[in-house]
């Protein structure tokens, strides 16, 4: 089956922080959990390069928008490897290929009628490149997310004629509970299509830096249209003479942050159904990651502290991080959590946290600390512990423990061992159920359910003690099924975190001779058929910092 999942394209405006890479990792994560399924997967991530964030940010800059474009392309680019994401193309709104498909689909759009001329007179707000609807107003003419004021624009411009999908997307609202996820967010823009929609600007005449209209030279198109389309133009010419977009259109999941849900939930659909393309089949989105307010940001407004000169909406939902269990880290006492953002100044670098903890324990630290869907807060304190806590503690430590005993008291081998029933028993159904929230992309309820072994197997540990069992030469072929279980045990676990721990996960697999990926081999006692090769000793998982 084919899976095609996507990560939001990136403004070039900047270098990416851990924002970015949070979204691109939690992409990577489904990517590899579906190639295990076997699926045909195809993960799309990219970088959005047109429109007035980035003209205003190259003119701040001195520079041209496709040098700000090419110089910040190549950060996000370079982002990958490290992170360990195997993206399987990365494209750029400024190619010349995504611009033709993006003229040719938006005048499939105007043929078919949903686009005609008209004049916009209203508030926009650059930073948003968004156009305010009376309800998106705040008080003094300013926009609701930057606290900056609105611009009056007047333009002759091309709409989009949004309102004639009011019902279209009512209908796909009621079918379709699943179109977005969480449900709350679900909620959130149902009742903005609820509230009524109104025809979208298509085109702007006043900016020069975005794909031109070819039925009208003097307009280039809204950046938003040029920029949702990516997720359709990538597959014609992501492969060299292949056209992918029968195989893998429509995609599985587009995965988002909150900021940016009303152009995926509203807009975009509504787009493919005036350019008569299917619609995608889940929209995911996702909370933010916090970082305490910089020094000094007690003394902004309260308006200021929650927003970012990027362009970022900070809103907080609280209570996320409690949820997950993790402990709220503070970062100078009694500092206020706000969105991660690099205007703001308390971004994350996420090269740092790879070259001192390995992006292994980046991925894994991003789904255990923050409940995927919700917001909560993250820290380069809250790394060292659950890195230490659990990655060495618990899961590094086993391992290295459960294969010395392996070594020390068989050489390496289990020949014929019986598996414990008991210990199988709790396993029994994880590989479903695992699948089945990653069928949702509930990332963090995943980990959780496998997390809950690797604690199981380490009680099994103490409860069985090999090393007295090891003692008494009439308990050989208990011990030998003790060890064999844990092995086992270890195994799976193994198995299921290969998404999470790419790196760590292989090594592992490989000392116990059983580097068989496939979901199909995650059941437990599913690797006995076939006798493995002998254990061999491993080096820490994960090593002190
Ligand atoms: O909005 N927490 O680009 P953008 C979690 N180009 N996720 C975060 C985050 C944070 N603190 N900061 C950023 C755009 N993100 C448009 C998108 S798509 C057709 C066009 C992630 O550079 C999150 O995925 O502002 C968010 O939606 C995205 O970066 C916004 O990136
Ligand atoms: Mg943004």
């Amino acid at each position: 089956m084919p899976f095609y999942v996507t990560t939001p394209i990136y403004y070039v405006n900047a270098a990416p922080h851990l924002g970015h890479a949070y979204t691109t990792i939690a992409a990577d994560v489904l990517a590899r959990h579906m190639r295990q399924r076997g699926e045909d997967v195809f993960f799309l991530t990219g970088t959005d390069e047109h429109g007035e964030p980035v003209a205003l940010a190259a003119e701040r800059e001195g520079t041209t928008p496709q040098e700000l474009a090419d110089r910040n392309a190549a950060r996000f680019q370079a982002l990958m490897p490290p992170l360990e994401v195997t993206n399987d193309f990365f494209i750029r709104t400024s190619d010349p290929r995504h611009e033709r498909k993006v003229q040719e689909i938006l005048s499939r759009v105007r043929d078919n009628g949903y686009v005609y001329e008209g004049k916009y007179s209203g508030w926009y707000c650059p930073r948003c490149a968004d156009f305010k609807t009376e309800a998106e107003i705040a008080e003094g003419n300013t926009c609701p997310i930057h606290h900056i004021p609105l611009l009056w624009e007047e333009e002759e411009n091309y709409f989009f004629a949004l309102s004639r999908f009011q019902e279209p997307l009512e209908r796909l609202y009621s079918e379709r509970p699943d179109f977005v996820l969480p449900a709350h967010h679900f909620n959130e823009a149902r009742s903005f299509i609820a509230q009524g929609l109104q025809d979208v600007s298509l085109t702007r005449k006043t900016l020069r830096w975005g794909v031109r209209v070819p039925w009208d030279a003097g307009h280039v198109f809204y950046v938003w249209f040029d920029a949702l389309l990516n997720y359709v133009t990538a597959l014609s010419f992501a492969r060299e003479g292949e056209d992918l977009l029968g195989r893998f259109w429509p995609a599985d999941f587009h995965l988002i942050g909150k900021d940016i849900l009303k152009f995926h939930a509203v807009f975009w659909p509504a787009l493919l159904m005036a350019a008569e393309l299917e619609l995608p089949r889940h929209l995911f989105v996702h909370g933010f990651l916090l970082s305490p307010a910089p020094e000094g940001a007690g003394e902004d407004s309260a308006a200021q502290a929650a927003v970012g000169a990027d362009g970022d909406p900070a809103a907080v939902e609280g209570g996320a991080a409690a949820e997950a269990g993790a402990p709220v880290e503070a970062g100078a006492p009694g500092a206020a959590l706000e969105k991660m953002s690099k205007s703001r100044g308390n971004v994350i670098d996420p090269f740092d946290i790879v070259d001192t903890f390995g992006a292994d324990a980046l991925r894994y630290y991003l789904f255990r600390e923050v409940t995927f869907g919700q917001d909560g807060p993250v820290s380069q304190a809250g790394f060292a512990a659950r890195y230490e806590t659990e990655l060495a503690n618990e899961y590094g430590n086993l391992a290295s423990r459960v294969i010395a005993m392996v070594v020390r008291y068989r050489d390496g081998r289990l020949p014929g061992a019986e598996l414990d029933n008991e210990l199988a028993g709790e396993f029994l159904g994880l590989h479903e159920r695992v699948a089945e929230l990653m069928d949702g992309a509930r990332l963090s309820a995943a980990l959780e359910e496998i997390w809950q072994r690797v604690r199981r197997l380490n009680r099994y540990v103490e409860e069985r003690a090999p090393w007295q069992l090891a003692r008494d030469p009439e308990q050989a072929a208990e011990l030998e099924s003790v060890l064999a279980s844990l092995v086992e045990g270890l195994r799976v676990v193994t198995v299921l975190l290969a998404p999470f721990l790419p790196a760590s996960t292989e090594r592992l697999l490989a000392s116990l001779g059983r580097p068989e990926l496939a979901l199909a081999a995650a059941p437990f006692g599913a690797a006995t058929e076939a006798e493995p090769g002998p254990l061999a000793e491993l080096a820490p998982l994960f090593p002190k910092v």
